[in-house]
C-alpha cells in the first residue's frame, strides 16, 4: 500500500482532523497507554534548516511512544553537502526508518522527496510555503483554549509574507464557518497574493491593517504573533528596518480583550516582550507542549497504529 504523507494541513478532512485532535487530547491525558505502541519503530528527522521545537518535538513524540530516532540537524552533516538530491536521500532513508519528517529551505522539497519514498513523509516546513505540523499544533491549542473553531476572529501579526506558519494556519482555518481574519503587518510584509485570493474566493471576511492597537485587537479571540523571517530577506538592511516593527508589551496587552489569547510558533525575537509571559493570556509555551501530543497523534495515524481503548 502507498504510504500516506502530510504536505499541507488540508491533506486531512475536517473529520480526520477532529479525530487527530481527539487522539492528541487522549495522549495528553493518558500518556502511559501510548508508551509502547511504537516499540521497534523509528522516525528519521531530516532537517536541512535550523530548528529547535519542530525537530525535538518529533523526536520526543517518537520516544514517548516507545520508538527510536535517527537523522541529521543540518544540511552540512548530510550527503546534501555532496550534492545528493532529496529524492535519493529519501529513497535511502526509507530503508532505515518507518516514517520521516523533513524540513527544507526550498518550497516543495518534501513533496518531491515523498514521491520516491516508501515510508510516510511529513513536511516539517518548506521555505516560506507551509508548515502543517505547526498548524496542527496551533489548531490543538486553539481548540483547547476556545473549544471550537467556528466564528472565531483570528489576528495574525508580523511577517505575514514569509511566515509559513501563517500561510498554513489561514489555509486550515478557512474551512470553518464564520471565521474572520485581521491581518496585521507592515505594507512590505503583507500576506502573499495567493493567500489573499483564496480568502476572497471563499468569501472569508478579512481586514488588512498596519497598527497593532485597540482597533485591530478589539474583536480578536486569538492574536498569533510571528517573528520577522530574517533568513528569507534579500538584504540585511530591510530586515533591520522591519525587525522591531511590532513589540507586544504590557501596555499593548492592556488594550486587548480579556479573553484574547496570544500564540506564537516561536522562536520569538523582540516581538513579544518577556514581561508578557506572565500574562494569563500568553499561551505560547503551552502551545509548544501541545506540539508533542499532536506529533504523537500524527505518527500513530500515518503509521496506521491503534491502541485498544
Ligand atoms: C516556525 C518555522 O520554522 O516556520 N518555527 C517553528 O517551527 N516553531 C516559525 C519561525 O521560525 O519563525
Amino acid at each position: 500500500m502507498a504510504p500516506r504523507h502530510l504536505m499541507s494541513p488540508l491533506d486531512f478532512s475536517t473529520e480526520e482532523l477532529d479525530k487527530l485532535l481527539d487522539l492528541a487530547n487522549d495522549i495528553e491525558c493518558n500518556p502511559d497507554k501510548y508508551a509502547h505502541v511504537c516499540e521497534g519503530k523509528r522516525i528519521a528527522t531530516l532537517f536541512y534548516e535550523p530548528s529547535t521545537r519542530t525537530r525535538l518535538s518529533f523526536e520526543a513524540a517518537m520516544m514517548n511512544l516507545g520508538g527510536k530516532v535517527l537523522g541529521f540537524a543540518s544540511q552540512d552533516s548530510s550527503s546534501a553537502a555532496k550534492g545528493e538530491s532529496v529524492s535519493d536521500t529519501m529513497r535511502i532513508v526509507s530503508c532505515y526508518a518507518d516514517i520521516a519528517a523533513m524540513r527544507h529551505p526550498k518550497e516543495g522539497a518534501p513533496l518531491v522527496a515523498s514521491m520516491k519514498s516508501l515510508i510516510p513523509v511529513i513536511n516539517a516546513g518548506d521555505g516560506g510555503h507551509q508548515h502543517p505540523t505547526q498548524t496542527l499544533t496551533d489548531l490543538l491549542t486553539i481548540r483547547s483554549l476556545k473549544g471550537h473553531f467556528d466564528h472565531l476572529t483570528i489576528g495574525l501579526c508580523g511577517d505575514l509574507k514569509f511566515g509559513r506558519t501563517v500561510h498554513s494556519l489561514i489555509n486550515a482555518l478557512s474551512r470553518y464557518e464564520g471565521i474572520k481574519f485581521v491581518l496585521i503587518s507592515p505594507e512590505e510584509l503583507r500576506v502573499p497574493s495567493y493567500v489573499r485570493d483564496s480568502l476572497v474566493a471563499k468569501n472569508i471576511p478579512y481586514r488588512e491593517v498596519i497598527g497593532l492597537d485597540s482597533d485591530s485587537m478589539k474583536d480578536l479571540d486569538i492574536l498569533y504573533m510571528t517573528r520577522v523571517q530574517r533568513e528569507r530577506f534579500f538584504n540585511e538592511e530591510d530586515y533591520l528596518r522591519m525587525k522591531d516593527f511590532y513589540i507586544l508589551d504590557k501596555e499593548k496587552m492592556k488594550l486587548a480583550p480579556p479573553e484574547m489569547y496570544v500564540l506564537h510558533p516561536l522562536p520569538r525575537v523582540n516581538e513579544i516582550s518577556v514581561e508578557v509571559d506572565n500574562d494569563k493570556r500568553a499561551k505560547y509555551f503551552e502551545q509548544a507542549q501541545y506540539g508533542v501530543y499532536i506529533r504523537e497523534a500524527l505518527i500513530l495515524t500515518l503509521l496506521g497504529l491503534e491502541v485498544a481503548q
